[in-house]
């Protein structure tokens, strides 16, 4: 019989005999899957593992708070927090191809854990929270031939000068099966059912340039789009909703003065696993409200569109 407690007890087994006595870095995204990667891992090998949580200045509202709370408040496991707003920001400066953004990300994630690496003594392994999904969209799009659609910022193996080996224990799992475990492994409920963030934030969410004034906008948006989704008790059957913020100005008017701001774009999907979504179908009240809230709350937004593409053909992010 197969259940997620002996899957768990397999894995734990799976991690003590790949590390050995070596030493783990695990970087956490601020995400579901990283958080169980790190407590599943921490299980295994106890002290040997330092997580590492770099915050890119592309977390959402609130974020970086919480995972630090959640990390430090409930678990003894030691917690690097690395403040890269800066490496981040400077180095997207002026990108705007979403797989240039991507590869950047990703290298400046290897970069950092490098680093933390030596400030440790020297680490034999990096584990990640990659999932079954992520490894099938970064190589290859079902059913046609062999083309990249995304280059998941932890997919695609570490840079040969590196001496660490990869860990990544959730690298069979869907989605729910990994809140599964990490409901087995005692992680609260309410951080086990949050919404997928992907590892490269709000820069994949932000198309054209990524400035920090652009997700300072992007970030009050989206905490009211998911404040009203809360209030509606909508969170839990929404797979993943999230603000978008367009390259594009459009003409308003507010009071009686002519305005010249950005577009918001609203995103709410269902979807079992992130391979395939629906859109979520509001009631057309709801969204309206949203609208209303984020034009009278957030400068530098006068025009918000709700995104009525499924995936195929769209992907979940825009980006
Ligand atoms: P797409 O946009 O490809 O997204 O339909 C499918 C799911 O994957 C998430 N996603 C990522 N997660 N690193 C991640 O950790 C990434 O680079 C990445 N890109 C997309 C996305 O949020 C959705 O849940």
């Amino acid at each position: 019989d197969w259940t997620m407690a002996a899957y768990k007890d397999q894995q734990i087994k799976a991690i003590r005999e790949q590390v050995g006595d070596g030493k783990v870095i695990c970087g956490l995204s601020g995400g579901v899957d990283s958080a169980v990667a790190a407590v599943l891992i921490h299980e295994a090998i106890g002290e040997q593992l330092t997580c590492v949580f770099v915050d890119h200045g592309l977390m959402r509202a609130n974020e970086a708070e919480q995972v630090v709370g959640l990390f430090r408040g409930h678990y003894n496991i030691p917690l690097v927090h690395v403040d890269a707003e800066e490496q981040f920001l400077g180095g997207l400066e002026g990108v705007t191809d979403p797989e240039k953004k991507r590869k950047f990300i990703g290298g400046a994630f290897i970069d950092i854990f490098e680093k933390e690496a030596k400030a440790i003594g020297g680490a034999d392994f990096l584990a990640q929270g990659t999932l079954y999904p992520d490894v099938i969209e970064s190589v290859s799009f079902t059913g046609g031939p062999s083309v990249t659609i995304k280059s998941h910022h932890n997919v695609g193996g570490l840079p040969e000068r590196m001496n660490m080996k990869l860990v990544e224990p959730l690298r069979e799992l869907f989605k729910d099966e990994v809140r599964e475990l990490g409901r087995e492994l005692g992680l609260p409920d309410a951080f086990v059912g949050r919404h997928p963030f992907p590892g490269p934030g709000l820069a994949i969410r932000i198309p054209g340039e990524v400035t920090k004034e652009r997700c300072d906008i992007l970030r009050k948006a989206d905490a009211i789009y998911l404040d009203e989704i809360r209030k509606a008790g909508l969170y839990d059957a929404i797979w993943q909703a999230f603000a978008v913020l367009l390259p594009v100005r459009t003409v308003g008017v507010m009071g009686d003065a002519r305005t010249y701001d950005s577009v918001c774009g609203l995103r709410a999907v269902t979807s079992v696993d992130g391979m395939t979504a629906d859109v979520y179908p509001f009631e057309s009240q709801f969204l309206q409200n949203v609208a209303t809230r984020i034009i009278n709350e957030v400068q530098g937004i006068n025009r918000v569109v709700y995104d009525y593409t499924s995936k195929p053909p769209g992907t979940i992010e825009w980006e």
